[in-house]
C-alpha cells in the first residue's frame, strides 16, 4: 500500500521493476541505439512526438530511465536525468537556464568545481556570479539583478558545512521570479530539498548514493517539463554537450541505491557520536547536528525523520602542518583514507584548503572562513565507532604534543 507522506527510504523500497525475464532485477540495456519499426516512427521520435520510445543513449536508454525514476522519487520530482558525474549535472542546468548575459546568485561555500566552473568557465560565456554569504538572506537579496536568473547552494555546503535557509531562499526565488538550484550531495535521504521549494535538485552520486567509491555519476531531478528540455535533441544541454552516464553503470548505481537508507543512519550514528565527544574533548569541530552550529535550528528544522544528522564533520587544528600530521597518522593508524570524496565505508580526511577547495584563492578562503587546519570527515561506516574514537585521538594528541 502507498502511503501519502513522501518518505524518501519507502520511495526505494517501494520500487518494483522486473527484469526482462521476471528477473529481481531489471535487465541491462546494452545498446547504444534502438531500432524502430517504421521510418515514420523514427521521424516521429526525432520530433519528440512519440513517448516511451528510445532512440539513442546519449538521450536515455532503459537502465539510465530505471535509476532516473528512482531518484525522482526519492527527491520527490516528476522526472529526473542521470549524467556522466555531479560536476556534468551541475554544468548542464547552469547552461540551460543561463544564456549569454544572465547573472548567477550563488552561495560562496560550495564544491570547488562548481565554484571554479562559475568563476572562470561561465563568464567565458557571459554568464557571470554574485558569489554570497548564503546564510544572510538580505545579502542574497541584495546580490540579485534584473538578469538574474538562478539562486544556487548546496544544502549543507561544502566543506565548511553552512546550512542554507531553503524556505527562504525559495521565498526570493518566487518574489523575482528566479529558480532555485540545490545541490543535496552531503544529505541524501536526510533533507528533501523540494519540500521547502527547490526547482531543480542536483546530487553528485559518486559521493554517498552510489557508496563504493567506484565510479562517477550525477543526477538532475525537476519537473518532468525541464528535464525534457534538458534531453531535447535541438537546444538540450544534456544532449548536446553530451556527459551521459554509462547503462551499466546505471544499473550499478541502482544496486547500491537500495541500502542507502542503512548506510545513511550508521553515518549519521558515527558522526553523531565523533562531533559530540570531539566536542567535549575540546576540539574545534564543525557539525550541523551540534546544538553550537550557526544554523542548527534551521539544519533541525529541514530533516527528514530517522536519518540522524549526517554523515559530514570537520575539527580545525591550527595550521597546514598539523592537519597534515594529523591526516598521515590517521592513515597509518587504519583510520581510513586520506583521500578526497564522501559516503565511503570508511572514513575518508583531507584538508579541503589544499584539495577540494583549492580552487577558491587564498584570500577568498580566508574570507569565508576556510582554515588552513581545516579537515573535513567523511565518516564511515565502523562497526565500532568509540574504538575508532580512541584511535583518532591518540593520533590528535600524539601529532599535536610533538609540535
Ligand atoms: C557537493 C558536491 N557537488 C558536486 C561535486 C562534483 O561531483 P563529481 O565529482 O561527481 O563530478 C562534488 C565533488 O566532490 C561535491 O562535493
Amino acid at each position: 500500500m502507498k502511503t501519502t507522506i513522501h518518505n524518501p527510504a519507502n520511495e526505494i523500497q517501494d520500487l518494483q521493476f522486473f527484469g526482462e525475464f521476471g528477473g529481481v532485477n531489471p535487465s541491462i540495456s546494452d545498446s547504444s541505439t534502438y531500432t524502430f519499426l517504421t521510418a515514420q516512427a523514427m521521424s516521429d521520435t526525432f520530433e519528440g512526438k512519440t513517448e516511451g520510445c528510445y532512440l539513442y543513449s546519449r538521450h536515455s536508454s532503459p537502465s539510465n530511465m530505471y535509476l532516473a525514476t528512482a531518484l525522482a522519487k526519492m527527491e520527490n520530482t516528476e522526472a529526473a536525468h542521470v549524467t556522466a558525474s555531479g560536476m556534468a549535472a551541475i554544468t548542464a542546468v547552469i547552461m540551460q537556464l543561463c544564456h549569454s548575459g544572465s547573472h548567477v546568485v550563488s552561495s560562496r561555500t560550495i564544491y570547488g568545481g562548481t565554484y571554479a566552473f562559475l568563476k572562470n568557465m561561465a563568464p567565458k560565456y557571459g554568464i557571470n556570479t554574485s558569489f554570497v554569504d548564503i546564510t544572510k538572506l538580505e545579502t542574497v537579496e541584495a546580490a540579485i539583478t534584473p538578469n538574474t536568473k538562478i539562486i544556487y547552494c548546496e544544502t549543507v555546503s561544502n566543506p565548511l558545512l553552512e546550512v542554507a535557509d531553503l524556505n527562504g531562499l525559495s521565498a526570493l526565488c518566487k518574489k523575482y521570479n528566479l529558480k532555485l538550484i540545490v545541490d543535496n550531495t552531503f544529505t541524501p535521504l536526510l533533507i528533501t530539498p523540494t519540500k521547502f521549494g527547490a526547482d531543480v535538485v542536483i546530487h553528485s552520486l559518486t559521493k554517498y548514493i552510489n557508496g563504493s567509491s567506484d565510479c562517477v555519476g550525477g543526477v538532475i531531478c525537476g519537473t518532468e517539463k525541464f528535464i525534457n528540455e534538458l534531453k531535447d535533441v535541438n537546444d538540450g544541454s544534456c544532449m548536446l554537450l553530451g556527459a551521459t552516464m554509462d547503462s551499466l553503470r546505471a544499473a550499478s548505481i541502482l544496486k547500491n541505491l537500495r541500502t542507502l537508507p542503512i548506510r545513511i543512519k550508521q553515518h549519521s550514528y558515527n558522526a553523531n557520536y565523533l562531533a559530540n565527544t570531539f566536542k567535549n574533548d575540546g576540539i574545534k569541530v564543525v557539525y550541523p547536528g551540534l546544538q553550537n552550529h550557526p544554523s542548527h535550528e534551521i539544519f533541525i528544522s529541514l530533516l527528514n525523520e530517522e536519518y540522524g544528522n549526517g554523515g559530514m564533520l570537520t575539527i580545525d587544528v591550527g595550521s597546514k602542518e598539523n592537519a597534515n600530521m594529523v591526516m598521515q597518522s590517521m592513515q597509518d593508524n587504519n583510520v581510513g583514507y586520506l583521500a578526497v570524496s564522501l559516503g565511503f565505508y570508511k572514513t575518508l580526511f583531507s584538508a579541503p584548503g589544499s584539495s577540494t577547495s583549492s580552487e577558491i584563492p587564498a584570500e577568498e578562503q580566508i574570507e569565508m572562513g576556510l582554515s588552513d587546519g581545516l579537515i573535513r570527515f567523511s565518516i564511515g561506516l565502523d562497526h565500532d565507532i568509540k574504538r575508532t574514537n580512541q584511535i583518532i585521538m591518540k593520533c590528535i594528541e600524539e601529532t599535536l604534543i610533538t609540535t
